[in-house]
């Protein structure tokens, strides 16, 4: 144990220098590059054709209404915004909607409920540990091993066959103990893009359920995929066949309001009453992290759910956006039979079968810029871009 007098000897200076996160140093690298026809597939942001990531209509108009009648900034409490929580409880629910066994609250983007429902996990059973496919997205580990619980890795994904490792992930949810955390993507796995069908879905619940396993699912790309109830699927399914059910959700893509962090966390047990008690525990942990979450975002989409008109509206600009990722991906994966599998995928992200040095060569030669593992955004290309990407790949897979 340390003496008052050794921790005085350490101070901030003694720090140790963080690795920095490689995705930003991607993003820093391509924007220091000097060549104009550089292409940065490393963001993880949606953009239009022109190459833009503009805020949606429906989002100004409601930014609008909010500056015109909002009479107050008063503290709002841990749970934020309550109505914004009921108004997505039909898009994210749907016919659980009204289930009582079901609670929902505002969080700091999906980030902020994927850190509070592993936080109520801790704080129900320290000794859970969380099966994780890998790949997976990049902040989960780090998420997981912020609240100190521990994490078992098993391959979801083959890269070179573009295709789901189904058989790694049933025997290592079926190896899992009871009270163990089974983290899943509901939509749009980020960064592989593959997504469980219907009947891989039936067979994870049946599996969740017969282990007494605690599914946490993380949907923050609903609607990208191939529409809003379609990409509910897993969440719903589960909501019918589990007692305890955790959702951490995000509007911060379906929205496009990114910095504005705007998610959700839901959560399910066996009884209204036992809900209850769960949420009292995450509102204490909120409270402790960031004690209530911010306003601004959630009150537009608010205003954007509320009003009919904005809300159809909502829907329509969803659904360009939607098509636009699903153009893109036809037109990668008409460039090459080796690229065919982009096309059967979901969501912005995919993985190419590249090595890291043909990814960096591709730096070097072509000023494309995606992550060392092959992941890339494929909305990060504007329209004029898709037909040398896919030249350059072509080429790199031809080498
Ligand atoms: C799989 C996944 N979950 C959660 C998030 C978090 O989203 P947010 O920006 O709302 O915190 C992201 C964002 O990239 C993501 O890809």
């Amino acid at each position: 144990m340390l003496t008052p007098a050794d921790a005085k000897a350490r101070s901030l200076v003694d720090l140790e220098p963080v690795a920095s996160d490689s995705l930003l140093q991607l993003i820093a690298l391509a924007a220091a590059d000097p060549r104009p026809e550089k292409i940065d597939v490393g963001v993880g942001v949606f953009r239009d054709g022109a190459g833009n990531t503009p805020i949606l209509k429906v989002i100004k108009e409601a930014e609008r209404r909010l500056v015109d009648t909002q009479v107050t900034k008063a503290y709002l409490g841990s749970a934020g915004d309550k109505r914004y929580a009921e108004l997505l409880r039909p898009i994210l629910l749907g016919e659980h909607a009204e289930d009582d066994r079901i609670a929902g609250l505002q969080t700091p983007g999906g980030c902020g409920a994927l850190r509070l429902g592993f936080e109520l996990i801790a704080t129900a059973n320290p000794a859970a540990r969380v099966m994780v496919g890998t790949p997976t997205w990049p902040n989960h580990p780090p998420i997981i091993a912020a609240v100190r619980l521990e994490r078992v890795d098993y391959p979801y994904y083959e890269r070179g066959q573009g295709a789901i490792r189904f058989e790694d992930m049933r025997e290592a949810l079926s190896g899992a103990a009871p009270g163990d955390v089974a983290l899943l993507h509901g939509c749009c796995h980020n960064p592989t893009g593959a997504d469980l069908d219907e009947d891989q879905w039936r067979e994870v619940v049946r599996i969740v359920k017969e282990r007494g396993l605690i599914p946490l699912i993380d949907i923050a790309y609903q609607g990208f995929g191939r529409g809003l109830d379609e990409d509910a699927f897993g969440v719903r399914l589960m909501l019918a066949e589990c007692d305890e059910v955790i959702i951490a959700q995000s509007c911060d893509k379906n929205f496009s309001v990114y910095r504005d962090r705007v998610g959700s966390l839901f959560v399910k047990t066996g009884s209204a009453s036992a809900t209850s008690t769960a949420m009292g525990h995450v509102f204490q942990r909120a409270r402790e992290m960031w004690s209530m979450p911010p306003d601004h975002g959630a009150a537009a989409v608010h205003i954007v759910l509320e009003d009919p008109e904005l809300r159809s509206r909502w829907l329509v600009e969803l659904t360009a956006m939607r098509d636009r990722i699903n153009s893109v991906r036809q037109r990668i994966a008409a460039a090459d039979p080796r690229l065919a599998f982009i096309g059967r995928q979901f969501g912005m992200f995919s993985m190419l079968p590249l090595s890291r040095e043909q990814v960096l060569k591709m730096r070097e030669d072509h000023a494309i810029y995606m992550a060392d593992s092959g992941r890339f955004n494929v909305v990060g290309l504007s329209d004029d871009q898709i037909g040398r990407f896919t030249d350059a790949v072509v080429e790199a897979l031809d080498a």
